[in-house]
């Protein structure tokens, strides 16, 4: 059976494939405006007071989406949705820490009641804790365990329930590049990061029946206050910039805009058959 992109079909929905061979099927015709359309769809997101989480929910209410903007930072979710509103475009903030797992699911539960329903998580929150073994407390596990695996199982599990009974929905679990390869002297950050793709995955297969899809975001360097630790290690702004262009096969940073293109992809009709995938946008660092 030929695997073809929707795409590749021409306006009478016929596709043609290099053999010339027409295969007349019941072919969808995409329309991109039209696919990653978010409208009437409510997100919530962890995190998004910064960096990757804020260009997430921006890029989301741009298609669309009325977005839950929750931070641990109180002051940044509002910032954040004070922007979005300026634009025209629907939004509520809310502080959150995701450490706290009633708040986590008192939020969810009061958007689903509030909003009447809940289509997108984006579980973004995360820790990063740098070190090898012998210098990582069993502290700093607990915490990175903590935002980095737990938060994402509460917040998965709250919203379940309601994307069941609605008949479906997509979570985004962000996890990064360092859950499917392994950084230099990270293993707080690297084991936990595995774990967040590990349970995605599990998750994605659990709940394919329901139509409720599963993917892990993994970016890779994303320039975002994020990196401060490893900059750290680095020796300063000058050290991160030199390993950004020697380690990475594209030399540059990702943007947190390049990120929120797969944020809207995994959130919206685009990606209806993509359940159980870890999304590596790195620049080729994996490679
Ligand atoms: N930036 C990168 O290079 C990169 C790469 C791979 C993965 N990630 C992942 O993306 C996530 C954050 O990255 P970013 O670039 O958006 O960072 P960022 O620092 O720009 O923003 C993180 C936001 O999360 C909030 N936050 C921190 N702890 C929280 C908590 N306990 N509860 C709720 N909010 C909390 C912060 O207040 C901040 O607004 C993490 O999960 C990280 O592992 C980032």
């Amino acid at each position: 059976m030929m695997n073809r992109y929707d795409s590749d079909a021409d306006m009478t929905g016929q596709l043609t494939t290099g053999t010339g061979y027409l295969m007349n099927q019941n072919i969808r015709l995409k329309n991109p405006t039209e696919m990653t359309s978010l409208e009437g769809r409510v997100a919530f997101v962890t995190g998004a007071g910064s960096g990757i989480g804020r260009a997430g929910a921006c890029a989301m209410a741009r298609c669309g989406a009325h977005v839950v903007v929750t931070d641990r930072d109180g002051g940044l979710a509002s910032a954040v949705a004070d922007e979005i509103i300026a634009e025209g475009l629907q939004c509520s903030a809310r502080q959150l820490d995701v450490g706290n797992d009633d708040a986590l699911v008192e939020a969810i539960d009061d958007t689903v009641v509030q909003y009447g329903r809940l289509d997108i998580l984006h579980s973004h929150a995360g820790l990063q804790i740098e070190g090898p073994l012998e210098q990582v407390s069993t502290e700093d596990m607990d915490a990175s365990w903590a935002l980095n695996v737990r938060a994402h199982f509460v917040a998965a599990q709250a919203a379940v329930a309601p994307m069941k009974r609605q008949g479906g929905g997509s979570i985004i679990i962000t996890a990064s590049n360092s859950g499917i390869q392994y950084d230099r002297e990270m293993i707080a950050y690297s084991t936990t990061k595995h774990s967040a793709v590990s349970m995605t995955r599990q998750m994605a297969a659990d709940y394919a029946k329901d139509n409720i899809r599963f993917n892990a975001l993994c970016p890779g360097f994303v320039d975002t206050p994020f990196n401060a630790g490893f900059e750290v290690q680095m020796g300063g702004r000058s050290g991160l910039e030199k390993y950004i262009s020697e380690n990475i096969p594209m030399a540059r940073f990702g943007t947190p805009g390049e990120i929120a293109d797969a944020i809207v992809f995994l959130a919206s009709d685009m990606s209806t058959f993509v359940t159980g995938h870890a999304l590596v946008i790195d620049g080729g660092e994996c490679i």
